[in-house]
């Protein structure tokens, strides 16, 4: 853990100079509403209490110096001719939203930048988009950019998608920047409205499970399901014309047709459209404060992307199931684009202990890996502080 101070020393000692602004943007973890925010669908996430933290200040020129603590690595470039990188790929993400924002018109200049991560990688809690997101904010500040949050939220997106080549939905992003302290944010991923959902479950905690198998989102199975999703779409649309995404399909229809549809695209959307309702009733139970009834919307979310979106691991079944067997664990679920990364937890604040022993017992036993865990609470949005020194 590097203090705020600490950084800021960094940054006089790579630039011998000093940072005007100071930007964080926070991981996200999704309580419920998996792989349905491309299917203009709803998702329930939160922001951790973990960010990307960028110090920057201004430069004269159009060069945009890097220096990012984690790889311990600096990089370099212009914004006249922005390209993709193999070496330092972490720069990839800089240099995609340098560029869409220029594609969209906007006037930015160079930019000196020390970038430090505490959102673990590969690891399905956004670490990206909190990249992505602080990044934007810092040219924004910096160059008085007059943006609206839906638009930085939408353009980070598209750095990730085009740039970057990965074709996530939205919910990442904007989770990172319009999240509130001690409020879930359920998102409508078609209208892009949304409203905050207090969560307050006195007694219980949130805890997520890092399984340490990577997740290489741009190589993975991710795309593959997307394009399953449009593909079942293209079908489903011959008998009901009037459905623009999988967030229309409705039980009944799976039932009428679901059918005709190839056997595995038919348990995708049986996956998307089961979630949805999961999602509206999570939010019930939520305001209601109902812990055990949403641990079991959690639980059958895991068992419908284990069986119908196929997207979970023998490494994340194995720690829900053995989360599961433990005293006051009321839900379990993977959480992220699956393959690999984290389970998140529902449980009694008392069985806390004993489920961590449990798994670092159990999970080592079995994979030789060690878990890592992240107690977590719904935390701020990204933000910034002009002025720092
Ligand atoms: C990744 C993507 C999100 C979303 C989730 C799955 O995190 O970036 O847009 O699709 O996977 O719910």
């Amino acid at each position: 853990m590097i203090t705020d101070n600490q950084l800021i020393n960094k940054f006089e000692e790579f630039f011998l100079n000093k940072p005007s602004i100071i930007v964080k943007a926070p991981g996200r973890v999704n309580l419920i509403g998996e792989h349905t925010d491309y299917n203009e669908g709803f998702v329930l996430p939160i922001a951790i209490d973990k960010c990307t933290t960028i110090l920057a200040s201004k430069r004269e020129d159009k060069k945009v110096r890097l220096f990012d603590l984690k790889y311990g690595e600096g990089d370099e470039f212009n914004l006249d001719s922005i390209e993709y990188v193999e070496i330092n790929r972490w720069s990839n993400y800089q240099r995609g939203i340098a560029k869409v924002l220029i594609d969209e018109g906007y006037r930015i200049g160079g930019i000196d930048a020390v970038i430090y991560g505490e959102v673990p990688e590969s690891a399905g809690l956004s670490s990206s988009a909190s990249v992505e997101i602080a990044t934007l904010l810092s040219f924004k500040e910096l160059y008085g950019i007059n943006i609206q949050p839906l638009e930085i939220i939408k353009l980070a997106k598209r750095a990730e998608n085009e740039f970057v080549g990965v074709e996530c939905g939205i919910m990442d992003q904007y989770a990172s920047l319009l999240s509130r302290k001690g409020y879930a944010l359920f998102i409508d991923c078609r209208t892009l409205d949304y409203s905050n959902v207090r969560v307050s479950l006195p007694g219980f905690s949130f805890l997520v499970c890092n399984s340490m198998v990577k997740r290489e989102l741009a190589n993975s199975a991710y795309n593959e399901r997307r394009k399953e999703c449009s593909e079942a779409l293209k079908f489903l649309q011959t008998y009901l014309p009037k459905i623009n995404a999988l967030r229309d399909v409705t039980t009944d229809d799976i039932k009428k047709y679901g059918s005709y549809l190839p056997p595995t695209l038919i348990k995708r959307v049986m996956h998307v459209v089961s979630e949805n309702e999961r999602v509206i009733k999570a939010v019930v139970e939520l305001e209601h404060r109902k812990t055990i009834t949403f641990g079991e919307l959690m639980n059958q979310s895991h068992q419908s992307l284990k069986e119908l979106y196929q997207v979970s691991s023998e490494e994340l079944d194995f720690l829900v199931e053995t989360g599961k067997s433990v005293d006051g664990v009321f839900g379990a679920r993977l959480t992220g684009a699956g393959f690999g990364g984290c389970v998140l937890f529902l449980l009694k604040e008392s069985s806390m202990k004993p489920l961590k022993d449990k798994i670092f017992k159990d999970y080592m036993n079995k994979t030789g890996l060690t878990p890592q865990f992240y107690e977590v609470t719904p935390s701020r949005g990204a933000f910034s502080e002009n002025n720092i020194s």
